[in-house]
């Protein structure tokens, strides 16, 4: 498959007769696909069971025609006025009780068999116009899942849903289950009937109880995509994709079991306010291929600016082709803009567009033509290829779900622990997969797998840890891993509870961090003296196990214990990290483990501000300033992009510069071997 280009296109909000000025544009632009359909429900369903999708079916075929292929939204996140107002029971309840107002979109309440039925019919529909439609390369089901519900009907469906989770030995619904795993004598929620059972709408719920929904949520977007997909696939030709599009880090449902069902992982990449930061957007892309462990497509992304940030800056030129190559570079295979021109009214007038208003190009129109032609240039080169990492940050929502509702100290961030781990691995160009806590990691080749933290460990979780281990693995833990068990109750053991055998250390005592607390550091016989913020743990460590730092004075219980652990088990090591350190002391400690690791970056002593992907033999450099830049290769390298240019072991990167390296010494051998094989 192609790196594709392309944009979302609202053929809906023009006439007919504009269509094909558009897809010129489009061409000569260089665009591969177009995104068409997500939010069209009043234009393919005017009146309750009438479809038009004429409409809809001219435009894939104008596209198609003009060379671009084709990826056709179900547009359920905006259900039509006809829809809510007839059966009001589709749209979502808030945590107050309020019902959600039609004038919006993703207003529906995800629950609803009803809704669900209606979308599972536009769906079909579209799937019998277009299922076999030339140029259709796939689908995406819905936009950017975000909203939960406090609906009767949720409630209803919690319950049942809970009556499948809690069983007893021979299968059957078991309340006692259920107020064990929650501890419902506490504050006297014991529940002697399914019915008593609430949805947490309000704070400060039972952490069990608030776990649960969260999970309940993810199986209800699960059951309202598969309606969708069910309907699609039943008349889609076999070759179509499914796919549906992420908001990165977005926490309101569990991606990984909503994956399961989905061929492919998108996601929408805004930056907001600010200027792109390639670490941080390494940290999505890596996210969003460890959905389904495969390449991704960026299913959105900036023209230049948004309209819904504090402040809508428009990236610096340049800055745009940068930071769709960073998505290549970690696995993107597609780079859409959203979108393509904006609706004369309607909520987002102001966003960035290719074309303006008046239907003619607007400045940032030229810099997607720039990259157009990069991809013309390489895009051969990356056909088929993707990332291989010798590193695993482990992620889970249930952990993030379980930390946030009891942060303990209101700065620790589950989220911003979590990149504090990936960003001394990423700016060190170090490839690195971000999978799930529940991912296999034995045979996949990682060499340091991080978790931080694994919060929630359960018997499987445990198991998979120590057999990569065993294998000779590198495991860090972080502090608060270990903490709860599956239903979001404390374990009967000290933290880290299943995995103190593994990590050889138990955790006394946890603190919250009024101001900071002084770690000293001593790696290897280098120290280093700095501070811990925000939470710090008192390790007890085994015999067995070494010390790596230890506290200086600060509250009094954690002078002087060791607040940082390494342990020798079987072929392989766990390092237990027990405070949140500040960034240069994690950077020191980081940098250590991925020595004694043996871990390798993508290429070694890169600039500031420069970093190196890497797909199959392909090579890409990206500067992320705007300063210039050299890069010393260790080896003679060619710069696809620059085919004038002879191999050199100097790659020069303007401000924003890019540069797609093929090792040319290598390029020689493989094609010395292919000769003396012939
Ligand atoms: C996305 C959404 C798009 C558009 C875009 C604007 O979250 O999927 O439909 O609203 O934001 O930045």
């Amino acid at each position: 498959m192609p790196i594709h280009l392309g944009a979302a296109w609202y053929p809906e909000h023009w006439p007919e007769e504009r269509w094909q000025v558009d897809l010129d544009l489009m061409r000569a632009a260089g665009l591969t696909v177009v995104r068409i359909g997500e939010f069209a429900w009043a234009d393919l369903e005017p009146v309750e069971g009438q479809f038009d999708l004429g409409w809809l079916v001219r435009a894939t075929e104008m596209a198609h025609a003009s060379g671009l292929s084709v990826v056709v939204g179900t547009p359920t996140a905006a259900p039509p006025a006809w829809l809510t107002a007839a059966y009001p029971e589709v749209l979502a309840i808030d945590g107050s009780g309020a019902r959600a107002q039609h004038g919006k979109r993703c207003h529906f309440d995800v629950t609803s068999p009803l809704y669900r039925a209606f979308c599972a019919r536009v769906a079909e529909r579209m799937a019998l116009a277009l299922g076999h439609a030339p140029g259709v390369i796939g689908w995406q089901i819905d936009n950017e899942y975000n909203r939960l519900t406090y609906s009767p009907q949720a409630a209803t469906a919690f319950r049942l849903w809970l009556q499948e989770q809690f069983v007893d030995e021979q299968g059957r619904p078991s309340l006692a289950r259920l107020n064990r795993a929650w501890s419902t004598s506490y504050w006297s929620e014991r529940y002697t009937d399914w019915a008593q059972i609430p949805l947490p709408a309000e704070d400060n719920h039972n952490p069990g109880l608030v776990l649960s929904f969260r999970r309940f949520m993810t199986h209800a977007y699960r059951e309202y995509q598969r309606a969708q997909v069910q309907a699609i696939r039943a008349h889609a030709d076999p070759s179509h994709w499914i796919t549906s599009n992420f908001m990165g880090f977005f926490d309101g449902f569990d991606h990984y079991p909503i994956c399961e069902d989905l061929d492919l992982a998108c996601w929408d990449h805004y930056i907001g306010t600010g200027n792109l930061d390639l670490d941080r957007a390494a940290a999505s892309h890596d996210l969003t291929r460890g959905f389904k462990r495969r390449n991704f497509w960026v299913m959105e992304t900036q023209p230049g600016c948004v309209n819904w940030a504090p402040i809508n800056n428009v990236l610096n030129r340049g800055e745009a082709r940068t930071m769709a190559w960073n998505g290549i570079g970690h696995g993107a295979d597609a780079v859409l803009y959203w979108q393509w021109r904006p609706a004369p009214g309607g909520q987002e007038q102001y966003h960035g567009s290719l074309l303006g208003p008046d239907g003619r190009p607007r400045p940032f129109y030229r810099e997607v033509g720039e990259l157009a032609a990069d991809l013309q240039l390489v895009g051969p080169l990356l056909d088929g290829t993707t990332v291989s990492a010798p590193v695993a940050v482990l992620h889970s929502y249930d952990d993030r779900w379980a930390i946030d509702h009891q942060r303990h100290h209101r700065g620790f961030d589950p989220l911003a622990h979590l990149l504090h781990y990936h960003r001394p691995i990423a700016r060190r160009s170090i490839a690195t997969d971000i999978v799930s806590t529940r991912a296999d990691l034995v045979g996949r080749g990682y060499r340091l797998v991080v978790g931080a933290p694994i919060h929630i460990v359960d018997e499987s979780i445990a198991a998979e840890l120590a057999a990569y281990v065993r294998e000779g693995g590198h495991l860090v833990l972080s502090a608060r891993s270990g903490f709860k068990d599956y239903n979001n109750a404390l374990p009967p053991q000290r933290q880290p509870a299943l995995l103190q055998d593994l990590a050889g250390v138990q955790v006394e005592e946890y603190y919250a961090v009024l101001d900071t607390v002084k770690v000293d550091l001593s790696l290897g016989g280098a120290t280093a003296t700095g501070e811990a913020h925000t939470w710090a743990e008192w390790l007890v460590p085994g015999r067995a196990t070494q010390v790596l730092a230890r506290y200086g004075s600060g509250n009094g219980w954690l002078d002087g214990q060791p607040a940082v652990t390494m342990h020798q088990a079987g072929r392989g090591r766990v390092y237990y990290v027990g405070a949140w350190l500040a960034d240069d002391l994690q950077d020191r400690l980081l940098a250590w483990i991925i020595a004694q690791a043996g871990v390798e970056p993508v290429l070694d002593k890169l600039p500031v501000g420069v970093r190196a992907s890497r797909r199959g033999d392909v090579h890409i450099l990206l500067n992320g300033g705007r300063e210039a830049a050299t890069v010393t290769l260790p080896w003679p390298g060619k710069d696809a992009l620059r085919p004038d240019r002879a191999a050199s072991d100097q790659i020069d990167l303007g401000p924003y510069g890019v540069a797609v390296v093929t090792n040319d010494q290598a390029d020689q051998y493989q094609t010395g071997q292919r000769t003396s094989d012939e």
